[in-house]
């Protein structure tokens, strides 16, 4: 039988204001063009999406729980989430799925509050600071762990 390659995108919160909010972090492009790139991307790996943005935790956590037995992966920016939340984390654990955190911008190198990911714990790698290239090196990282 072949194997399933099924992955359940989240995107956190304020991403649906993409190509507004703070373009000279973030860029111009919107969330709509972002998961374009996605989609053509994960053609070309063999990959099905189902991609979602949440500006709550417990709708993201929601989302996770119900689309939990169709994935075998998941591409998660939990935005502001990252630094805090540990319900998202526990929630990723929770679902046992590999997992991989993006960021477009570069956590690491920002405000100290943003240098730590409670989140990036519960996955198997993080990409960040590469803008739209993080989720699209994050998707393959994801493909090599199906
Ligand atoms: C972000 C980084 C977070 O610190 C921030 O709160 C975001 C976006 C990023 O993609 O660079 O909302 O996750």
């Amino acid at each position: 039988m072949k194997k399933r390659r099924n992955i359940l995108v989240l995107h956190g919160p304020n991403l649906n204001l993409l190509g507004e909010r703070e373009p000279a972090v973030y860029g111009r492009k919107t969330l709509a063009e972002l998961n374009r790139s996605l989609v053509a991307h994960a053609a070309r790996l063999g990959l099905s999406l189902r991609i979602f943005q949440r500006n709550g935790e417990g709708e993201l956590l929601d989302l996770l729980h119900r689309h939990r037995r169709w994935a075998d992966g998941v591409l998660i920016n939990p935005g502001a989430y990252a630094h805090y939340s540990y319900a998202l984390r526990d929630g990723l654990a929770a679902v046992d799925l590999p997992a991989v955190e993006v960021h477009l911008s570069d956590i690491r190198k920002r405000e100290s509050w943003r240098r730590v990911s409670v989140t990036a714990e519960s996955c198997r790698a993080m990409t960040a600071g590469k803008g739209f290239r993080s989720y699209l090196e994050g998707l393959t990282r994801l493909a090599r762990e199906l």
